[in-house]
């Protein structure tokens, strides 16, 4: 197979607010930059972000950027790193109103400014009264992002690879990232694209689960392929279920709804969440509200002829604000509950939303590879940003509305190191053409055909096996199971085969491709849970129910060779102001 190349300065992978905010930096900076998209690049997954993102404006309710880091810190369960968080929350302000001035269109109060809604989480000064810090444009704001990013992008002449999928980094003897394969999925030709940095900036892994408010794109291969060039996975047993997946179907009904006044009720119509969390109640943390949801259901006061799901109830909000706030979510109820929200309440249950844990990266999005017992060693050429990287400013839970402002800070500041990187580093390394070989094989593993699994039927086993064995609650029992059908799944990888038809559709290839990369991203998120012995942020364990500072503050790794787990401190040290010290997290 003949092999065709293209060289670019820097190399970025996934289309979202995280790459194309990192390509518009050095666009503009006249680097010759290449985003490889495995969909037209406004298919992206934050397209699908609907309530909004988070800074504090102070445009509704008084704020500051400091509540902001104590909210996230608190939210994150103590786990977050505290000098990334601080950056990211100074950070968010100029960051909206550089959206703002990229022509993104939010929504507005009478007097001009920007709206700002009550999300999760929020508080203001240091726990006090709800705050309302998230920025929205209704319930379509990371569409209205990444349109605007990408025409940024097609301005500053970017180019891009619209439907080509990633197959593998190519590393040198050093540990250098030199660029990578990638195939075009049209045409199923390979290319190499060799570049002197590479951003990772996939996006999240939310297929790996059954029920999921994630597209069909989120399966983690970003995250896998750093896997496979010797770099580690951090905190990926957190994994956040967000509360209000439609019942059933797992698409994604916006904490906005509950922001905006709408609120939980069981078969009773009891507002439950006063009970799980008295001041905050409906819109306390997500990992809080996904478990009192969750234990409505177990304790048979859910609804529906199977009693499995609630109810959120939003009809005494009016057309009028829902029309205009909420438009979005009452075509979604319709189109996929069958229910109209401004006459009826929407049927709900916790849908795996949002992975936590990934890449490791310092605040530069650099990817940092600690090595066991230890320090940590930058990989020379090598970035990530976004859900598929971990700084980690989320700890243990995220809080709504910080995942757009994640993507778009550290998309931001990846840019501007890589510019840096590019001026100390302004040769193309030798390419290491056993590194090449070795990418090219897992991709002409899949040319053999005949009998043998279909991707199909391994996939469906898999996304089950993780939705029965690492959902919102996990015991030592459940997750021991998971790890071993994991275990058993990642053997039958090997018996899988495309049909003879296969090559009909291009997209087979890159559905095993995708299958290889999920089945990997689940095994470390299934070791990882099993090895964490409290209960914290999202990871909630019923055989131990308390977190424990003293043993488990830290990071977990988990490296693909062997299997093997390791750990790594939380940074507890902000950049200029005081640590917020772990407390009891109460709602
Ligand atoms: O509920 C939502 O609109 C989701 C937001 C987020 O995950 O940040």
């Amino acid at each position: 197979m003949s092999l065709t190349k293209r060289r670019f300065d820097a190399l970025i992978i996934g289309a979202g607010g995280a790459g194309l905010n990192a390509a518009t930096q050095l666009a503009n900076a006249d680097a010759r930059v290449a985003v490889v998209s495995k969909v037209f690049p406004t298919r992206s997954h934050t397209v699908a972000a609907q309530g909004g993102v988070n800074a504090a404006l102070a445009n509704v309710l008084p704020d500051n950027w400091h509540w902001h880091m104590f909210d996230t810190v608190k939210g994150s369960d103590y786990l977050g790193d505290q000098d990334a968080i601080e950056f990211m929350c100074r950070e968010a302000i100029p960051t909206v109103y550089q959206l703002e001035h990229n022509g993104v269109p939010f929504s507005r109060l009478d007097n001009g400014k920007i709206y700002q809604r009550a999300f999760g989480g929020q508080s203001q000064n240091f726990g006090g009264a709800q705050a309302a810090r998230t920025c929205a444009a209704a319930d379509r704001t990371g569409h209205a992002i990444l349109h605007a990013l990408y025409q940024q992008n097609v301005r500053a002449r970017t180019h891009f690879f619209d439907e080509y999928f990633a197959i593998d980094l190519i590393r040198d003897d050093e540990g250098a990232i030199l660029g990578a394969l990638v195939l075009e999925i049209e045409t199923g030709e390979p290319l190499l694209i060799e570049a002197k940095a590479t951003l990772l900036a996939t996006g999240g892994c939310g297929q790996v689960f059954r029920t999921t408010s994630n597209a069909h794109i989120n399966t983690g291969d970003g995250m896998a392929m750093a896997l496979r060039a010797g770099v580690p996975l951090m905190d990926m047993e957190f994994f956040q279920f967000h509360p209000t997946g439609i019942a059933g179907k797992g698409m994604l009904i916006t904490e906005g709804v509950r922001g905006e006044g709408g609120y939980l009720i069981n078969k009773d119509g009891e507002r439950f969440m006063e009970r799980y969390a008295p001041n905050a109640k409906d819109l306390a943390s997500r990992d809080v509200v996904s478990r009192a949801i969750v234990t409505e259901v177990k304790e048979g006061r859910g609804v529906g002829p199977n009693g499995d799901h609630v109810l959120l109830k939003v009809d005494h909000l009016g057309e009028d604000i829902i029309s205009k706030r909420l438009p979005g979510i009452r075509e979604s109820s319709k189109i996929f509950a069958g229910v109209d929200p401004v006459v009826e309440p929407i049927p709900v249950f916790p849908t795996a939303h949002y992975v936590m844990g990934g890449i490791p990266t310092d605040r530069y999005g650099r990817v940092v590879t600690p090595i066991q017992n230890g320090p940590e060693e930058v990989v020379p050429g090598l970035y990530a940003a976004g859900e598929c990287a971990c700084v980690s400013v989320h700890g243990a839970n995220r809080l709504g509305g910080n995942s757009l402002l994640d993507i778009l800070v550290f998309g931001r500041a990846a840019g501007q190191d890589i510019i840096k990187y590019l001026k100390e580093n302004p040769n193309h390394r030798p390419m290491n053409e056993t590194g090449v070989e070795q990418a090219m094989s897992r991709l002409t593993r899949w040319e053999q055909k005949g009998e043998g699994l279909s991707v199909r039927e391994v996939r469906d086993e898999f996304r089950k096996a993780m939705e029965d064995h690492a959902g919102v609650f996990r015991t030592d029992e459940i997750m021991s199971e998971g790890v071993e059908k994991v275990k058993e799944i990642r053997k039958k990888l090997a018996d899988v085969r495309l049909t003879d038809h296969s090559d009909v559709f291009n997209t087979a290839r890159v559905e095993a491709l995708e299958l290889e990369n999920m089945v990997d991203i689940g095994m470390s998120i299934v070791l990882s849970a099993l090895e964490r012995k409290e209960s914290r942020g999202a990871h909630s364990r019923p055989d131990y129910t308390e977190r424990d500072d003293t043993n488990w503050l830290k990071h977990s790794l988990y490296f693909q060779e062997g299997d093997k787990i390791d750990f790594k401190p939380v940074h507890t040290k902000p950049l200029t102001v005081e640590t917020f010290p772990p407390k009891a997290r109460v709602y």
